[in-house]
């Protein structure tokens, strides 16, 4: 099963959840498959590139792959990847996006988890955003919500978005991005009541340990169902 990880935000725990799901699944036997196919925000090494959102997805992974096909689009300064694209004379294109893609890799992951890139209507440049390739795809998705205030009008805009472009809301997850929010409860209920799709899990906020104890029944639930 493929789904595509969006978040309310960029640094709102798409990774850190997307991890914690890939870990539960391989803890319940199942193989699985993380992919960053645009990263901007990278490290130089030996061998190109390196981002530590796709490192973290690969270290999460079943599924070894070679990095360019973990992360094909690598864009060296953490600014918008379609202004860090221009500044280095490439294009980032549903075309590309599809043509890069391990196809045979992930139709054999039973959990392969597509990370966006900031939030949902991410611009990839000449006037389009990612979701034009994310519907191409027809990935169903999955939004994680970082808990903070504000959350409420950006996780409602990002469903209505997420519906509006023709895509399936698989569900959401509340992340505790941040320990001193004030009424969680009352904004998650909020959410619940309004946002029409699942919660799959609660992810409270940790220090260190990994999120995947609070993923397992969201595992479950992500590899029975669609
Ligand atoms: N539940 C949590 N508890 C504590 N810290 C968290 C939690 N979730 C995420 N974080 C921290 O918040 C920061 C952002 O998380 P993460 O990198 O997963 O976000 P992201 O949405 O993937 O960001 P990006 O847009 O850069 O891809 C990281 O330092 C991460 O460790
Ligand atoms: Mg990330």
């Amino acid at each position: 099963m493929i789904y595509f990880v969006t978040g309310t935000d960029t640094e709102v725990g798409k990774t850190r959840v997307s991890a914690g799901l890939l870990a539960a699944a391989a803890q319940q036997g199942a193989s699985t498959l993380g992919l960053k196919p645009i990263a901007a925000g990278c490290e130089p090494s030996g061998e190109g590139w390196r981002n530590e959102d796709a490192l973290a997805l690969m270290a999460a992974s079943t599924v070894a792959l070679p990095y360019d096909q973990v992360n094909p689009i690598a864009l060296a300064p953490a600014i918008a990847p379609h202004i860090a694209a221009k500044e280095a004379g490439e294009r980032i294109t549903p075309a590309r996006l599809a043509a890069s893609m391990p196809r045979v890799a992930m139709a054999d992951a039973d959990l392969c988890l597509v990370e966006g890139a900031g939030g949902w209507r991410l611009p990839i440049g000449d006037g389009m955003t990612l979701p034009a390739w994310v519907a191409q795809e027809g990935w169903p998705v999955i939004l994680v919500v970082g808990m903070k205030l504000g959350c409420l009008n950006h996780a409602l805009l990002s469903a209505e978005a997420i519906r509006s472009d023709g895509l399936h809301l698989a569900g959401w997850i509340a992340n505790r991005i941040d320990p001193n929010m004030s009424r969680y409860q009352e904004n998650l209920e909020s959410l619940q009541a309004m946002l029409d799709a699942p919660l799959l899990a609660e992810v409270p906020y940790l220090e260190q340990s990994t999120a995947a104890d609070h993923l397992t029944a969201a595992v479950q639930r992500l590899t029975t169902t669609d």
